[in-house]
C-alpha cells in the first residue's frame, strides 16, 4: 500500500514538533506538508520552529518551506490524504471543519469538537467501537470526519481507569494534577510564573478532564455516547516538570479489591492497537512499578517510547468505600498528544476508515 500523505497543521508548536518526530520514516504515512500561523508561512521550518525535543530536527523538514493554513495552499504543497491537527482551539473550530468538508480526515489534538455529539474522543485501546460516530459526521455536509485526541491529562487518567473499570467498576474518582509545562505550548507558561513555583489553576482543565473522561469511558448506543455513570472530581496544577503529567487518583470500587488484583488488571490490560501490531502501539499500555518512589518524570516519561502510562504506589484508600489509590505518569505530548493521534490514525487506515 502506498503511504498517505500527511499535513501537519500547528506544525511548528510543541505537539506539532512530536508529529513531526513520529511521522519521520512512519510505515504508513509520509509528511507531505508543514502548516502554521502567517507569521511562520513561506520561510524555512528549520528557522521558525524552537526544536524542544531530544535529538536532532530532521534535516528535510528543516529545509521545507511552511505553508499557512489552507486547503487550498496544502493542495498546492504537495497535497494531503490525513491531516494532523496541533491548532490552538479557537483556529481548529474554523480550520479543521474546512480540512473535514474538503475531504482530508483531521485527528486533531484541540478540544474545538471534543464534545460534540458525532465526534469520537478516541484513545484506541480504550474507545474503539466510537469511531463509528465519524459516519454521522455526512450529515454536516462534510466529505470527510474529525478525530479527536482528549486532552492530554484525561488520557494518562483514563489509561489507567480503564481496567479498573473493566474488572472491578468505578463509583467515584478523584484526581490531583502536577502537569508539566510543556503542556501550555511554547510560551505557554513564562519562566518567571513557573521556576521555584506551583500554579494551583490551569484554565478550563479542570471542567475538560471531567466532562471527556465520561465520554470516553461511556458506552456508544445508537448514535450517541452514554456518558458513564461513575462521578469525578479534578484538580489541576502545573509544575516546574518539562514533559509528563503525574496524577495521584483516588477511586472508589463498586467492587473490592486489593492492591495486588488492581495491579494484574493494569498489567493485562491490552487493546485493538496490541492485537493488530500497529507501529505505535506499546508493547503494554501500562506498566506498574513497585518501587515506592516511582513514577518519576524524568526517570519514566519515554516508557513505551512515551506511549505507555507507568503507574505506582498502588495502595488501598481508607478514606473511601472500596478505596484503592495510586499514581499514574504519562508523557503529555507523546501519549497526551501527538503520539495518541497517530496511533488513532493508524487504527483508521487499518479498519478502513481512511
Ligand atoms: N502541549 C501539550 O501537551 C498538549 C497536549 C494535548 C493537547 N494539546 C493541544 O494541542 C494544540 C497545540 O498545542 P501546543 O502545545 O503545540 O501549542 P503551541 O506550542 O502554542 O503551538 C501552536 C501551533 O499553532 C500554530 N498557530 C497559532 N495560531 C495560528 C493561526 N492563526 N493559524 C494557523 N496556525 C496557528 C502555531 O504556529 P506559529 O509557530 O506560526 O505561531 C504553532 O504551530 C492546542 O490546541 C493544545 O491545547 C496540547
Amino acid at each position: 500500500m502506498d503511504k498517505l500523505r500527511a499535513v501537519i497543521l500547528g506544525a511548528t508548536g510543541m505537539v506539532g514538533q512530536r508529529f513531526v518526530k513520529l511521522l519521520a520514516n512512519h510505515e504508513l504515512f509520509e509528511l507531505s506538508v508543514l502548516a502554521a500561523s502567517p507569521a511562520s508561512a513561506g520561510k524555512k521550518y528549520g528557522e521558525v520552529a524552537h526544536w524542544y525535543i531530544e535529538g536532532h530536527m530532521p534535516k528535510e523538514t528543516a529545509e521545507t518551506t511552511v505553508v499557512e493554513t489552507t486547503v487550498e495552499n496544502v493542495r498546492k504543497a504537495g497535497g494531503a490524504d490525513i491531516a494532523f491537527s496541533a491548532l490552538p482551539a479557537e483556529v481548529a473550530l474554523k480550520v479543521e471543519a474546512e480540512f473535514a468538508k474538503a475531504g482530508i480526515p483531521v485527528v486533531s489534538d484541540a478540544s474545538s469538537y471534543r464534545m460534540e455529539p458525532d465526534v469520537p474522543i478516541l484513545i484506541a485501546e480504550v474507545n474503539p467501537d466510537h469511531l463509528n460516530l465519524v459516519k454521522l459526521q455526512s450529515r454536516r455536509g462534510w466529505k470527510s470526519f474529525i478525530v479527536t485526541n482528549p486532552n492530554c491529562t484525561t488520557t494518562v487518567l483514563v489509561m489507567a481507569l480503564k481496567p479498573i473499570d473493566n474488572v472491578f467498576g468505578i463509583k467515584r474518582v478523584f484526581v490531583s494534577t502536577m502537569q508539566a509545562v510543556s503542556g501550555a505550548g511554547w510560551g505557554g507558561v513564562p519562566s518567571m510564573a513557573i521556576l521555584d513555583n506551583v500554579i494551583p489553576y490551569i484554565a478550563k482543565e479542570e471542567e475538560k478532564v471531567q466532562a471527556e473522561v465520561l465520554k470516553i469511558m461511556g458506552s456508544l448506543t445508537g448514535e450517541e455516547v452514554k456518558p458513564a455513570g461513575f462521578k469525578i472530581s479534578a484538580s489541576c496544577h502545573r509544575v516546574h516538570v518539562l514533559d509528563g503529567h503525574t496524577e495521584a487518583v483516588f477511586v472508589e470500587l463498586a467492587k473490592k479489591a486489593s492492591p495486588e488484583e488492581v495491579a494484574e488488571a493494569m498489567r493485562e490490560f491490552k487493546g485493538r492497537p496490541q492485537e493488530l501490531k500497529l507501529p505505535t502501539a506499546p508493547e503494554n499500555p501500562i506498566v506498574v512499578r513497585e518501587e515506592p518512589d516511582r513514577p518519576q518524570p524524568r526517570f519514566d516519561r519515554y516508557e513505551g517510547r512515551g506511549m505507555s502510562v507507568v503507574v505506582g504506589r498502588i495502595r488501598e484508600d481508607p478514606a473511601l468505600d472500596n478505596g484503592i489509590k495510586f499514581v499514574v505518569l504519562g508523557h503529555n505530548t507523546i501519549r497526551g498528544a501527538a503520539g495518541n493521534a497517530v496511533l488513532n490514525a493508524e487504527l483508521l487506515a487499518r479498519e478502513g476508515f481512511i
